[in-house]
């Protein structure tokens, strides 16, 4: 029985949440492994509409839910998640969500700083949510973070604590603010420690021992493979591992523990922040993409870019991203199209290349080539079937099948759970 992690295999909002939301039905365990509540995902059931960022998809259907080592942690965040999903009747209780342990915490200060670095970059700032997700990330690695397990030991901070202080003391005069208050931010820390405490536990266990059992295991991943900080458009990335080989580190298991890695494509493609995009429409078309798929973030509202499906990106994510299959979601997007264009290659400095150079000012220079197809006038949205798919649609699909080299075993119809079609089981695999 092959466990399942679903990656993104472009810039982060392909569809993910919808797609675990569906998969968990099948799974025994929904867990996250990487990034925080930069994350959004938005799931509809019915009239109903869930926005996660930090708390795995799973949580919507009662499926048991952990949020791996790999995570950084805003225990705030948190909390108001639990309460916003609680009042819509969604619970998490220490029986339904576990947190492990060695999480490291996202801190007030980390959301300054991020604030703080990007108001003062200008044009060359990242556009990161804003969350403190990178920072965090910097103190884990420089070995100075706090971590779930020091909320039992709020006391036994010291020399960790002068470490951090000292560290971020520094970067705050350079912005012209004030040291960290030691003592507010031990009695916020104590406060909070009796909501997130109950939920700790060595997840690495769980998952272990449901592993041993034959469980089937759905990791979730967030962001998508043209974020993660090695793979990714460098520096316009997110500052973890998005790929699926993060899945297993970021959880407490073995790399063989990933079976199937189900990567969440968009029909065409969409960015947020800032960063090279090569198909991106700055037009009529761009805007008409935007407006049918509802192009706004989750987590900060802003209007996410728009352009066309690029096969060279996905299908560079696929291999990086050790992708096995392809959700293809959004299709309905395209629907009243006349044409559809694919990015089969680029073009850069007079020569042709398949794949997506390494530096940014290449990246920004790459002009995409492209391949056009006759579009469909027929709808394809709320399809379930294969057969309910337009020739032409299918066709499309097909197309990006090959150019990708990687084959769709999903295909996602409208954002309502059940608008789904499945190919092929990534669990019966
Ligand atoms: P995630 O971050 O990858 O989980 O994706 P987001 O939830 O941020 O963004 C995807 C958006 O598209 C959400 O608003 C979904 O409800 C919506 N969505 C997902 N699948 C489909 C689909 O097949 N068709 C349409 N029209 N919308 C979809
Ligand atoms: P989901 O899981 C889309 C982008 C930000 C920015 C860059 C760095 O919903 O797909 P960060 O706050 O992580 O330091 O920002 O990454 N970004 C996302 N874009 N979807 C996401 O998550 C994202 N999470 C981060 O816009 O460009
Ligand atoms: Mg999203």
């Amino acid at each position: 029985m092959a466990n399942v992690a679903v990656i993104g295999a472009q810039w982060g909002d392909e569809g993910k949440g919808k797609i675990v939301d569906w998969l968990a039905e099948r799974a025994d365990m929904v867990v996250r492994f990487q990034g925080g509540h930069n994350a959004g995902h938005t799931l509809v059931v019915g009239e109903n509409v869930y926005k996660l960022s930090l708390l795995p998809s799973g949580i919507v259907r009662g499926t048991p839910s952990f949020i791996g080592n790999g995570v950084v942690l805003d225990p705030w965040a948190l909390k108001n998640e639990i309460a916003r999903l609680g009042a819509q009747g969604v619970t998490a209780t220490p029986e339904t969500l576990r947190i492990a342990d060695t999480c490291a915490l996202i801190l007030p200060f980390h959301r300054d700083l991020d604030g703080l670095r990007e108001d003062a970059s200008g044009a060359g700032k990242i556009g990161t949510t804003r969350r403190g997700i990178g920072p965090a990330y910097e103190d884990k690695v420089g070995r100075r973070a706090i971590r779930v397990c020091d909320l039992a030991h709020l006391d036994d901070l010291g020399p960790q604590l002068d470490r951090l202080t000292a560290h971020h003391d520094a970067l705050r005069a350079g912005f012209g603010e004030p040291p960290i208050d030691r003592a507010r931010l031990i009695a916020e820390l104590r406060e909070i420690a009796g909501f997130v405490l109950p939920f700790a536990k060595p997840v690495w266990r769980d998952l272990n021992a449901a592993r041993s059992a034959g469980k089937r295991i759905l990791f979730e991943g967030a962001q998508g493979v043209l974020l993660d900080v090695d793979h990714g458009t460098y520096p316009f990335v997110t500052s973890s591992n998005t790929i699926a080989g993060a899945a297993a580190g970021g959880s407490g298991l073995g790399p063989s523990a990933v079976g199937f890695v189900l990567g969440i494509a968009k029909a065409y493609t969409t960015r947020v922040g800032s960063g090279p995009f090569p198909t991106e429409l700055e037009n009529e078309t761009g805007e008409r993409l935007g407006v049918r798929g509802h192009e706004f973030g989750t987590v900060t509202g802003r209007k996410r870019r728009c352009g066309w499906f690029d096969a060279v990106l996905v299908r560079q994510a696929a291999a990086v991203g050790g992708i096995t299959g392809i959700a293809l979601t959004k299709i309905d997007v395209l629907d009243g199209f006349a044409a559809v264009s694919i990015c089969t290659g680029y073009k850069l400095r007079g020569e042709t290349l398949d794949y997506f150079p390494a530096h940014a000012a290449d990246q920004a220079l790459v002009e995409p080539i492209y391949e056009t197809m006759e579009g469909w006038q027929e709808t394809t949205a709320g399809a379930r079937s294969w057969a309910d798919l337009p020739a032409q649609a299918i066709k499309y699909i097909r197309r990006i099948e090959e150019l990708i080299r990687c084959p769709v075993t999903l295909v996602s119809t409208s954002p309502q759970r059940a608008d789904t079609i499945l190919v092929r089981d990534p669990f019966s695999d």
